[in-house]
């Protein structure tokens, strides 16, 4: 038997190597996993169905973690799978810690977990803290009486001289302000009236939600995307927003957004995750015009770097140009703290397919491979959307098909969320092999040909260009912790940056456009072709001139760089 005073002495240096060294090496910001890996966003109805209802579930999930493997994908974030009467599909939740049936169950979701994290694939879920459904039992009770002991849970106001409280807008259209006739006073709801605002003001309120984190952080969640952080605070006057020259839809958010206690929660948030290891938070943050990166930016500097991560859209929001392009990321860079932390995003559940952007009209399958080597050779952690890795189109939707209620609403002006959003294509088989049935959106016509089967067997497909390129962001330190330098800032069509670390030192050529461009580059080193387009791999390449053929993308490594 080890002896009384030996043992304490053991137990004591192990305590401290446990608390001390190895946390060290957890909490060593540059190596953190969502720093470096690669996060894939799946939108659960539309990944994969296991039990033939036609929509997509966490078993379907847990079906597929080989493939995100062999992607090479470090984490997946999940669009809500709460209970929800899916009014907006999700993204109003009844309940915070359950899972709806049409998903699954908590034992799946826990499975899940288990078998994400036996690949090493984290598993980042949804947070949507603005608003709960309607149909929440909070809102049930808070709308049951003025004096309901949860009326403040939510944002009620009498009208105004017989109108609404204020002028403000919800993001769908209308006013934000629904009359409730039993207890008459108005409650607040920036998107749609089944999703009424929380009062982030109310101490109980936060308390409660906040164990509803802890619920899920407990189980192993490692993350939150954040919806619409910016939004969850509301001026405690609401004054009326100002409306410039009396257009109504120009309307300022500026009593309803990036209020300080925005901020303020935000940072709570943080703090709450960082009291467990390696979780993150990722926020979306919501503007008028759309993709501001100051405004996400603000949410990883203003809260003390609140958020590790912001989503910048302003990617998505370009139009097809090296110049353009090269603007938003270094508009983007320059706005990130020191200490904090990029991501860069093409694609979400909200927006059109990377690749059938209306303004790329034609070279669609070129311009996916370069925006795809731009966005995985990029500074900052890569988030791919479902689908994109096989160049998934828009869905080309009837009337009857719609079912976002926004596409319901705009008809035919603007038709809706679902177009990106349809099922997986994962082989040729009927429904594209995403279910035994019918799904709940039509699976795209193009899947007898456009689906992960063919293009696994593909050598030359985008999915196995994705991989490829997954594949070196993480051999390569230099493309996922190097520093961004640009060479070429978008001239005539043409993008070019260095990523240095250490001694490693990799170029990034892109060409935009759809002519043979000369490109004349600094310096006159020799590297080699690690990767291309056009190139064949291990060539030499002598950097001084080249001729960068219509969008070509090449990656180039330089020895040494001492
Ligand atoms: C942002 C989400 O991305 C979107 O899908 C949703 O409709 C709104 N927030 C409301 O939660």
């Amino acid at each position: 038997m080890v002896p009384n005073i030996t043992y304490h002495i053991m137990f004591i240096c192990t305590f401290v190597y446990t608390k001390y060294i190895l946390v060290e090496v957890h909490t060593d910001n540059n190596w953190l996993w969502w720093k470096h890996g690669v996060i894939y966003h799946i939108y659960p109805r539309s990944f994969s169905d296991s039990n033939g209802d036609g929509i997509g579930d966490i078993r379907g999930i847990i079906s597929k973690l080989d493939y995100l493997s062999n992607l090479g994908i470090d984490g997946i974030w999940l669009s809500p799978v709460y209970p929800s009467p899916m009014v907006d599909f999700g993204y109003d939740i009844a309940n915070y810690q359950q899972i709806d049936p049409v998903f699954g169950t908590l034992t799946d979701f826990r499975e899940l977990l288990d078998a994400a994290h036996s690949k090493r694939i984290r598993v980042i879920m949804d947070l949507v803290m603005n608003h709960t459904s309607e149909k929440h039992p909070w809102f049930t009770e808070s709308r049951s009486s003025r004096d309901n002991p949860k009326r403040d849970w939510y944002i009620w106001k009498k009208g105004k001289r017989g109108n609404t409280p204020n002028n403000w807008k919800t993001v769908f259209g209308g006013s934000v302000w629904e009359y409730d006739h039993k207890t008459q006073e108005y409650y607040l709801h920036t998107f749609f009236k089944e999703q009424a605002d929380l009062n982030w003001h109310n101490e109980d309120l936060k308390r409660t939600f906040f164990n509803g984190i802890k619920f899920w952080l407990d189980m192993g969640v490692d993350g939150f995307r954040v919806d619409v952080i910016n939004l969850i605070s509301k001026d405690t006057h609401f004054r009326d927003n100002p409306i410039p020259f009396g257009i109504p839809l120009l309307q300022k958010l500026r009593y309803n957004s990036n209020m300080p206690e925005s901020y303020n929660i935000a940072r709570e948030l943080r703090s709450l995750l960082d009291d467990y290891s390696e979780r993150m938070c990722v926020a979306e943050v919501y503007s008028v015009p759309p993709g501001d990166s100051a405004v996400a930016a603000s949410y990883l500097d203003k809260g003390h770097n609140a958020m590790n991560m912001a989503f910048d859209f302003s990617l998505m929001l370009r139009g097809w140009s090296a110049r353009k392009y090269f603007h938003s990321i270094r508009k983007w860079y320059s706005l990130i703290p020191e200490s904090g932390w990029a991501c860069n995003v093409l694609s979400n559940h909200d927006l059109h397919r990377n690749f059938d952007r209306f303004w790329y009209r034609r070279n669609k399958i070129e311009k996916a491979r370069v925006s795809a080597m731009l966005l995985l050779t990029l500074k900052g952690t890569p988030f791919l959307y479902y689908g994109d890795e096989i160049g998934m189109r828009n869905a080309r939707l009837k009337r009857k098909e719609i079912l976002d209620p926004l596409g319901k609403l705009f008809w035919p002006f603007f038709k809706g969320r679902d177009k990106g959003r349809s099922p997986m294509q994962w082989t040729h088989e009927e429904h594209g092999g995403f279910s035994d049935c019918k799904p709940w959106l039509p699976v795209n016509d193009d899947y007898p040909e456009l689906n992960v089967r063919s293009q696994e067997r593909d050598k030359g497909s985008l999915f196995n260009f994705y991989r490829t390129l997954i594949a070196l962001r993480k051999r390569y330190k230099a493309l996922s912790k190097g520093e961004w330098s640009p060479l070429i800032r978008g001239k005539n069509g043409i993008l070019v940056y260095l990523r240095e670390f250490e001694l490693e030192k990799l170029m990034v050529i892109l060409n935009f456009s759809s002519r043979r461009k000369k490109v004349e580059l600094p310096g006159n080193s020799t590297g080699k072709i690690v990767f291309s387009t056009h190139r064949v791999q291990e060539d030499e390449f002598f950097s001084e001139m080249m001729i960068a053929e219509p969008f070509e993308a090449t990656l180039i490594e330089f020895p040494e760089a001492a």
